[in-house]
């Protein structure tokens, strides 16, 4: 049965934590799939694109993502995934960044604009457990980048560097939505 699981803010040690490698028996597990499983659901729940496995309370280097326009994020084009990283790393990445809106559902509430590479590759096991490699760009991109900060806990706020940037979501949808910055 899929469980909608509680998302850890900002504040909770765990979101602090680093995660650690799936191996090769919990893989077969029928607990990863449970928790593949209930992390999607408990995305869509709380209208997210990306959720990673520290945020819902398990140390383990996992993360799902789907994007897709929803009430949180309206602007968004593209309809990508849902996807599943399993030990994920970035073996290559662009040196040119590109400096965009993003939110967490470690930091309800709050959007600020974050730095990121244009483009990664990425190489990582999918939900059957065969390694994939691939390029994603732009907004995919950031949400790959976004969510593998968390399995090494750090959070989006600690990428800002324009720190006036900071906003709630309210503020944001009035004055900054959808206006080049
Ligand atoms: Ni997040």
């Amino acid at each position: 049965m899929v469980t909608i699981r509680k998302v850890l803010r900002a504040g909770h040690p765990l979101v602090r934590q680093s995660a650690r490698e799936v191996s090769d028996e919990e893989l077969s597990s029928s607990d990863i799939s449970d928790l593949l499983e209930d992390m999607l659901e408990t995305m869509r729940d709380h209208h997210g694109v990306g959720l990673a496995a520290p945020q819902v309370q398990a140390g383990l280097r996992l993360l799902v993502y789907e994007i897709d326009a929803n009430e949180r994020y309206p602007q968004v084009e593209e309809s990508i995934g849902p996807k599943t990283l399993i030990n994920p790393t970035i073996v290559a990445r662009s040196a040119e960044m590109v400096t965009d809106w993003e939110g967490c559902l470690s930091l309800p509430d709050l959007r600020a604009r974050v730095p990121r590479h244009q483009w990664v590759r990425v190489e990582a096991l999918d939900a059957e457990g065969d390694k994939r490699t691939f390029r994603a760009e732009g907004f995919e991109a950031r949400v790959i980048q976004h969510e593998m900060d968390h399995l090494d806990g750090r959070l989006l706020i600690d990428r800002v560097e324009d720190t006036q940037s900071f906003s709630f979501v309210e503020e944001y949808q009035r004055y900054h939505a959808g206006r080049a910055e």
